[in-house]
């Protein structure tokens, strides 16, 4: 393959997936390779940061060389390589950095460090080709946010959580319920034979002012109903409150949203662009929920396919590519992050931690 075709490979490591993926600046994913580490964790009922870590030390070489291998492309082909730098484990987004930096250093490309959160914003223009600026859902397991995506390296926050993230809930709620790890597909499957009326659970930061999420009292609210079905709750009872759950989490982030249209129309009145990203995005309630949303106020929801929305490769390949388009390229020192806000003039919110 000729050098003049601009080819990144991305990895990601910030979580429990190991990742890697050849990507082309005229959209193409020439490979996109993913390992969940689901079992790895599962009888932990959620991330262990140190299990994690291992796990992407034993992994990340070999999905770096099927990658390749899958692009069909040698190291001399590459144009820049791509690694998420923060935010997340450290110990994770360490391992993808250095073996990053090691690629870079060899083949003798620039070395582009991306926010994880940038990888989920931009996956729409890769995908989509969306122009800016966009107004953003993200919602993963470490981050509810919504954001006005400017340009690249721009980000204005209008909301964040300010104490769990949509998709923690989702995942201690599977936990709660005895329905497994990842917790978010499996309160979707056990929600679409459930009653979402039967219990009247709290929709958090309903009617408040702005565009803030909170997920914590919701969450206590399940363990109480949990608790009163006691021992001998039935499997029906279990789906009815998955269900109540999830059309709880759902109409709060819906109440969010419309927030925050109202703000982007004001300030961003030429565009009319709604994108949903991260591994929450996958869930088919919210968004069916999203799109009579945005129809009603005339918007056009965007939706990258499920396994762009939960974490991958491909999505860190691509904010490299448009890091390389515009020279944005870092230095082989460049330190990873546990902590890295995407819009840094945001005001603090203490309680969420990281993920603010
Ligand atoms: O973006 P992601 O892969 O990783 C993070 O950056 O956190 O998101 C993972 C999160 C988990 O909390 C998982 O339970 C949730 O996305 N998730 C879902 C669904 N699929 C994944 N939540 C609700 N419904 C789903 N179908
Ligand atoms: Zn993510």
């Amino acid at each position: 393959m000729s050098k003049k075709q601009i080819l990144v490979l991305g990895l990601e490591s910030s979580c429990d997936e190991t990742a890697a993926a050849v990507v082309t600046a005229d959209r193409r994913i020439l490979s996109n390779v993913v390992l969940s580490q689901t079992d790895a964790h599962a009888p932990f009922g959620g991330v262990v940061p140190e299990i994690a870590a291992r796990a992407h030390v034993a992994q990340m070489d070999r999905l770096v060389d099927q990658a390749m291998r899958q692009a069909n492309i040698g190291y001399d082909d590459l144009s820049a390589v791509a690694a998420t730098a923060g935010p997340g484990l450290i110990g994770g987004v360490l391992v993808g950095l250095m073996t990053a930096k090691a690629i870079a250093a060899v083949a003798d490309v620039p070395l582009i460090g991306v926010n994880h959160l940038e990888g989920h914003a931009l996956t729409v223009r890769l995908t989509d080709d969306i122009a800016f600026p966009y107004l953003l859902l993200l919602v993963s397991g470490g981050h509810s946010q919504l954001l006005v995506v400017e340009a690249v390296g721009k980000y204005r926050r209008l909301g964040t959580t300010i104490d769990d993230a949509v998709g923690e809930a989702f995942d201690k709620t599977a936990k709660m319920l005895g329905l497994g790890f990842p917790g978010g597909p499996a309160v979707e499957r056990a929600a679409a034979t459930g009653n979402p009326d039967r219990f009247d659970l709290p929709r958090p930061m309903k009617g408040r002012e702005g565009c803030n999420f909170s997920f914590s009292g919701l969450k206590t609210a399940v363990r109480r109903a949990r608790e009163k079905l006691g021992d001998t709750a039935s499997a029906q009872d279990i789906a009815d409150l998955a269900a109540s759950f999830q059309k709880a989490a759902v109409d709060s982030l819906m109440d969010r949203v419309r927030h925050a249209l109202e703000i982007f129309a004001e300030d961003y009145p030429d565009s009319r662009h709604l994108v949903i990203a991260g591994g929450v995005a996958a869930n088919q309630y919210l968004r069916d929920q999203l799109d009579d949303l945005a129809q009603s106020c005339g918007y056009d929801l965007t939706v990258p396919p499920p396994s762009l929305c939960t974490d991958n490769g491909a999505m860190i390949a691509w904010a490299g590519v448009e890091r390389l388009n515009l020279g944005l390229t870092d230095p082989l020192d460049l330190a990873a992050r546990a902590r890295w806000p995407l819009d840094a003039d945001a005001d603090p919110a203490p309680f969420a931690g990281y993920k603010a």
